[in-house]
């Protein structure tokens, strides 16, 4: 469906979270290589980054546009930005950050908005536009911290619970925001997993692996339009593609 998003907005970056691209977990090699084959400049990652530990070199590896989130140890493996320079001449840089939540996150973690404050004294002068992937769980902790960095970054757009919101919006100094972009993948499912499979653990206890669903494929995620001259937004809306015929 990229190539329609494409045809229909002409992106000048297209970033993608790629966590559960595995089969619902972690992201591999052969899958990255297929992202950047359709299209995709950036990947991100996060609670489930070193799922399958076969994308750890290409975390390393500085031509490859992947990154681990950045609150974590300094000793963990990866990347903890993305730079990403447009083919097309003058158009600033787009950097892309992801920071997981410590709200119903059970993956440890440092804090965010330290985090993203730190950064940002570093890069300061560097000129380019700044993406920032609230990777989290809590609608709250993705609304604040979109309000922290309100007016210092492009875009703070949340991601890990799948299910898109509604809320898409410029705040009051600048920056785009959504609470989450929602999922690409099966929407007959529970958040992307096998519904019988989730329902059979959830009336029974059992323990049942969670294999992917399949039905009702769709592409969730937002097009933002910054201006090149503040690096502020101008406008965020909420993109929602089906595989099915219109
Ligand atoms: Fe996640
Ligand atoms: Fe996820």
């Amino acid at each position: 469906m990229l190539p329609r998003l494409k045809a229909e907005y002409s992106p000048d970056y297209v970033v993608i979270n790629g966590e559960n691209a595995r089969n619902g977990s972690g992201l591999t090699p052969a899958i990255m290589k297929e992202f950047l084959e359709a299209g995709v400049d950036g990947v991100t990652l996060g609670d489930h980054a070193y799922r399958d530990q076969r994308i750890l070199t290409h975390l390393e590896q500085a031509d490859q546009p992947v990154a681990r989130p950045a609150n974590l140890s300094s000793n963990a493996i990866g990347k903890s930005c993305l730079r990403l320079r447009s083919t097309e001449q003058n158009h600033p840089e787009l950097h892309v950050m992801t920071v997981l939540g410590r709200v119903y996150l059970p993956f440890p973690a440092n804090d965010p908005f330290e985090c993203v404050d730190r950064y940002l004294e570093q890069v300061g002068s560097l000129g380019g536009i700044i993406l920032i992937e609230a990777h989290m769980e809590a609608t709250s902790e993705k609304i604040a911290l979109a309000h922290h960095l309100d007016g210092r970054v492009a875009a703070v757009v949340g991601t890990h619970t799948h299910v898109p919101t509604a809320d898409a919006r410029i705040l009051p100094s600048g920056t785009a925001f959504i609470t989450d972009v929602g999922m690409c993948g099966p929407y007959d499912s529970v958040i992307g997993r096998n519904k019988e499979a989730v329902l059979k653990h959830m009336t029974t206890s059992l323990h049942v692996p969670y294999d992917m669903a399949e039905g009702d494929v769709r592409l969730c995620g937002a097009v933002i339009d910054v201006d090149d001259s503040t690096l502020l937004s101008t406008s965020i809306t909420r993109i929602e593609y089906s595989m099915d015929p219109d």
